[in-house]
């Protein structure tokens, strides 16, 4: 059985990611979705409330399961028996962080790949931190965002803003 995890802050989760997230459910029999839950980075939404809104997302999708972690993503990967970590990669702005942290990673734990994949066009310029930059001065996010994640969104910066 190959199992992946697929860690990110999903703050919030994009089309980008559901994108990566349906492609390499395909590839691996299970796939884990990981929250990391002790972020340096200030966060928008709480771990549990990033869990929940991808688990809605992902209802439909039977070998994906999510959660949250804390601490080293190579731990996380070792407790959940995976044997590969995907990331997507948008543009070659990303690769020298990836590359990076697929190395350290490999130092850490050599039996887990990094396995990138290249983000869908469509997407290549969307990000977490886009979203909620054009969220906080009211901007429309519905192009980035899933109907479901839209309104949760909002919700946030209309409390920010009272
Ligand atoms: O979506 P992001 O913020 O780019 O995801 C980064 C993430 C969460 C995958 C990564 O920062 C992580 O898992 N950190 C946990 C700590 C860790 O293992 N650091 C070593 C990586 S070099």
């Amino acid at each position: 059985m190959k199992i992946a995890i697929y860690p990110g802050s999903f703050d919030p989760v994009t089309y980008g990611h559901l994108d990566i997230i349906k492609r390499s459910a395909a590839l691996f029999d299970s796939l884990v979705i990981g929250v990391l839950s002790n972020s340096a980075k200030i966060s928008l939404f709480s771990p549990d409330e990033r869990v929940s809104m991808i688990r809605d997302l992902v209802k439909e999708i039977p070998n994906v399961s999510v959660r949250s972690y804390d601490g080293l993503l190579v731990n996380f990967a070792d407790e959940v028996g995976a044997s590969a970590i995907i990331r997507g990669l948008r543009a070659v702005t990303d690769f020298e962080y990836e590359l990076q942290m697929a190395q350290t990673n490999k130092v850490e734990n050599s039996n887990i790949e990094t396995v990138f994949l290249t983000t869908d066009l469509h997407y290549s310029y969307l990000s977490s931190t886009v979203v909620r930059e054009f969220a906080s001065y009211g901007g429309d996010i519905s192009a980035f965002v899933p109907p479901s994640v839209v309104p949760l969104v909002q919700e946030k910066y209309n409390k920010k803003r009272i």
